[in-house]
Formats: C-alpha cells, structure tokens, sequence
C-alpha cells in the first residue's frame, strides 16, 4: 500500500496544476473526437408500437408510478422512434463527430431470445444509422443500456447464468445487421449502476434486494456474456467487419477523506470494488477478479457462515476468455466520493457495502447540480484517467459520458462551465500525464427520462418540451459552446 501514498502525493500536484493555464491556448489533438450519447428507454418513446416487447422500465413505470419522481413514464418520451431524422439535424448542428445511442433489445427481439426477430426494430435502427453515416457522423451503438427485456427477468435477469447465452445470440443479430455499418460498438453500459442497483437494491425494476449477493452474481453473469460477445465477434465476423468493441464502465472518481493511512487505504479498496469489479477482469494482466474483492468477500463470507464465497468463481477458461476482451475503455465520469474507513463491525447479513468497508459521502462545498448525487468537482476526471493508466498499462480510453444535469431554462451558464472545467482537466491528462484518451461524449444530447428521477432532471443541450406534441426540441446556450469545441477541438 505504500505505492498508494506516493500515488496521493503525485495526485495533489495533478489536482492543482491546471489552475490558471490560458484558456485560449487549450487545444486537443484534430483526431480527437468529440460526441453526444443517449440511450433508448430514455428518448425513444414508442413503448408497444410495431412489435417491440416490454423491458423491465416499462413495467416498473406502468405497475409502479409511485417510485418515480414525478410519477410519469416515458411511454412517448422525447419520441425519438418518430423523430430521429430531427435529433440527426441537432448533431449536424452541433458539428460533432459521432453519436453514441443504445439499442432496445426488446425492440429487436420482444422476449429478449432470437428466435423471433422483429423486423420493424430492425429497420428502425437500419434508419437512424443509416441517417447518421448520411451525414458524417459515426454511429457508436450500445447494446445494453439497462433496459432488458422483461421475458428475461421474469426467469433471474443477469443473475441466471443462461442469459449469457441470449445475449450472444442478441449481438450475433446486431452484427449481422448493422456490423457493416458501424464502427464502434459498446457491449454494456454501467454494470456497476445497474448491478448494484438493479439486484443490491430495491427501488430500480429489477427489485430483487440482494446485495453483497445477487450484485455479484449479476457482474459475473456481465463479465461472461461481454467476454462471449468478443470471442463470438472475432470467430464469426473479425475477417468481414471493420468494428472495435468496448465496454462503458462508471467511475467516480473516490478521493480518501482524510490523509491517515486507514482512509487511503479504504479508497482504494472502494475503487477496486466500483471500477475493478469490472475492469480487472477485462483490462489487467492477470485478469479475475480485483485480489482485494476476492481476500475481503471470501474472508467475510467465512465469518458469516456461508460455505462459499459470495463472489463466484470463473473457470480458469473464462479467466482467459474475458482477458483482453475490448478494443477501448469507454469511461463515464461524472463527480467524485469521499471514502473514510468504516468502524461497523460485521454482521451477518450480506452487504456490498460491508464488504467493501467504506464510507461513502461527499464535501458540502463541492458545487451543486440538480441531481443530489453529482457535485461538480472537475478534477476528479484527471485523476480517474490517471488510475485507469497506471491500473491496466495505459489503455484506450474513451470518455463515454459526463455532463451535468440544471435548471430546466436555457440560459445554463452552469453547463458550459462544467464541460470547459472537466475538459481542462481531460485535455492534462492527455498532454501532461499522456494517458491515452481519444474522444469525449457530452450526456446528453437533449432532456430525456432520467429513470426513477423521470423528467425532473435535465442533462441536455437541447431542452425537449415533453408537454408540447412535438415533443420540440431548443438549444440551450451551452449547445453553442459545446458546437464550437467539437469544431474547434478548442476550449
Ligand atoms: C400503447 O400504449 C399506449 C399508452 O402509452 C396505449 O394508449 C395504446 O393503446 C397502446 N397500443 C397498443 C397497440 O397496445
Ligand atoms: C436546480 O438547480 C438550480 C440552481 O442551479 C436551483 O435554483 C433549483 O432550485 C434546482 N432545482 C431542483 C429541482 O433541484
Ligand atoms: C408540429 O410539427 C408539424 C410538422 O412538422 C407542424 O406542421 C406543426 O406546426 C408543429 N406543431 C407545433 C405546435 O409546433
């Protein structure tokens, strides 16, 4: 642990030194890309129209309304499904260079299993992409961004081992469709959210409660189906297909809360529990699970009585089946945690939390958003990409996400501030620290369902008016910013 108090020393210095640097004089690199991303529950509306199945959101909005903010549901939403040549003409406005959206697997196939295909989601996302290299702006799919078919959970969702199997036999139908004409594609959005929330706690769809349990199982069951997805690409499609294929894993930056060892030492551990979970087995050398994670759940597990660990084991063939399993790290950054040791002794019910042995809170001072969880604290970015450097040699990375969600208005001054800060601090840690990032992603392209938050937050550039029939969509101040640094590559 000694090399951690080095790395907090050389941190310090990383967060201070972007201080005062001239703002004219930032420039990335001209192959640097810069993008917006959406996803599909979130904007697409269409719920039950031609053929498209029910995902576990349609469910959890229609059955239970009372667990959403404002109780509303995205049945239309910002009605992308009608209106996607419109959202191309935003990007052409915005002069970006690509656009990072998901697709709906219960569109594709409505029982999540391929053997009955939908052939009106087929053509769908034949349009959009279609529409997308029409104009010069590269398309960059997610496959899975936390709206699995509800067929699916109704038999374990990501807990049942099988589901590995489907979501092969899911990629296998988006590859033959859409490979030729895509050239970046994202396995998995944020495990970490949806593991953690989704089968560790009880508010998201899946409602299964389970945590420091069915959490694990749920990562386990991800790590395999994205390993396959990656194996099954390079047997059946490398040979034809010019396409990368990554994965977007969310990382808070976590900042020990003090300087004593105990402090420092737990925030580590809490980064190899969030980001390592996932990254280990996919980015490291050895690959498996973080040595902390396995050491501490084993450990916990024994004193609680359980005859085996509740972190599952890979075979020594999944091991090496998911080592080296993406061609970029697609990272989403948005704020930053404090971690402080935790004194809780253990008790015997499982708990992620328990096992992780921290404490989670944030600085009262660190400027506030409208969504309680994201302060603005912008050099948590440079430190991320620093981890992530050292953590797996380097790798290439891809910021997949950030942005900031404000008042709903259209003087958002705020927003423009938040991506030049994160930007300043993205562009040290390429030009100063040379870690190896290649493009940004701004969250998000206009207002849209923000899950159990529903339309209460707003992330965009553009402000959708959900009241209005056509869903209208108007540029907020930050849009013309955020047009000219992807024109520019300029802050
Ligand atoms: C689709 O859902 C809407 C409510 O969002 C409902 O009014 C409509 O009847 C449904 N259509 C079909 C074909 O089920
Ligand atoms: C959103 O943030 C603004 C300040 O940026 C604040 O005035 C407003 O009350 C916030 N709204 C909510 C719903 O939190
Ligand atoms: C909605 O869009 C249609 C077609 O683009 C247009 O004719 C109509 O005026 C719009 N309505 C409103 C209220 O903006």
């Amino acid at each position: 642990m000694q090399s951690w108090k080095v790395f907090i020393t050389l941190f310090a210095a990383l967060v201070a030194d972007v201080d005062g640097v001239d703002e004219e004089k930032i420039c990335f690199p001209h192959n640097f890309l810069f993008g917006v991303a959406t996803a599909a529950y979130q904007i697409e509306g269409a719920w039950n129209v031609s053929g498209k199945g029910p995902s576990i959101w349609d469910s959890l909005t229609h059955d239970h309304p009372e667990r959403i903010v404002d109780r509303k549901n995205p049945d239309v939403a910002a009605d992308s499904y009608h209106l996607f040549k419109k959202d191309v003409q935003l990007l052409v406005k915005l002069g970006i260079q690509f656009y990072r959206f998901s697709i709906a697997w219960s569109r594709i196939l409505p029982n999540g299993l391929a053997n009955n295909v939908n052939e009106d989601g087929i053509r769908y996302y034949h349009e959009l992409i279609d529409e997308l290299n029409r104009n010069n702006i590269q398309p960059m799919v997610t496959m899975y961004h936390w709206d699995l078919p509800q067929y699916l959970q109704d038999f374990g969702g990501w807990t049942n081992p099988m589901i590995a199997d489907y979501f092969v036999d899911y990629a296998r139908v988006l590859f033959q469709n859409y490979g030729s004409k895509v050239g970046a594609w994202v396995t998995f959005n944020e495990p970490l959210s949806f593991c953690q929330e989704g089968y560790g706690g009880r508010e998201a769809p899946e409602t299964i409660e389970a945590s420091g349990f069915a959490d694990y199982l749920c990562a386990h069951n991800v790590l395999r189906a994205h390993g396959m997805v990656y194996r099954m690409y390079e047997r059946e499609f490398k040979a034809k297909l010019m396409t990368s294929i990554g994965i977007t894993l969310d990382f808070s930056w976590r900042a020990p809360s003090s300087l004593l060892a105990d402090d420092i030492i737990a925030a580590e551990t809490a980064r190899q529990f969030s980001i390592g979970w996932f990254a280990h087995a996919i980015f490291s050398k050895p690959g498996d699970y973080p040595l902390v994670m396995r050491k501490r759940i084993d450990t916990i597990s024994r004193i609680q009585g359980f005859s085996r660990s509740r972190l599952p084991h890979f075979t020594a063939e999944e091991i090496e089946m998911i080592r080296g399993s993406a061609d970029f790290f697609g990272l989403n950054h948005y704020t930053t945690y404090l971690i402080t040791k935790s004194k809780k002794k253990i008790s015997s019910k499982p708990s992620y939390y328990a096992d992780m042995g921290g404490l989670v809170s944030q600085k009262s001072s660190w400027p506030k958003t409208n969504s309680t969880w994201l302060k603005v604290v912008p050099w948590g970015i440079r430190l991320s990409l620093n981890w992530i450097k050292r953590a797996y040699n380097n790798p290439r990375i891809i910021i997949t996400e950030n942005g900031v969600s404000l008042e709903r208005g259209l003087r958002d001054k705020g927003r423009t501030n938040y991506i030049r800060d994160y930007l300043k601090y993205v562009h040290a840690a390429i030009t100063k620290d040379n870690c190896n990032v290649y493009g940004y992603t701004y969250w998000s392209l206009m207002d849209n369902y923000e899950w159990l938050r529903g339309f209460s937050e707003c992330f965009g550039l553009y402000k959708v008016d959900f009241d209005s029939p056509n869903k209208t969509r108007t540029p907020r101040m930050s849009s013309e910013y955020y047009g000219r640094v992807s024109r520019t590559k300029c802050l």
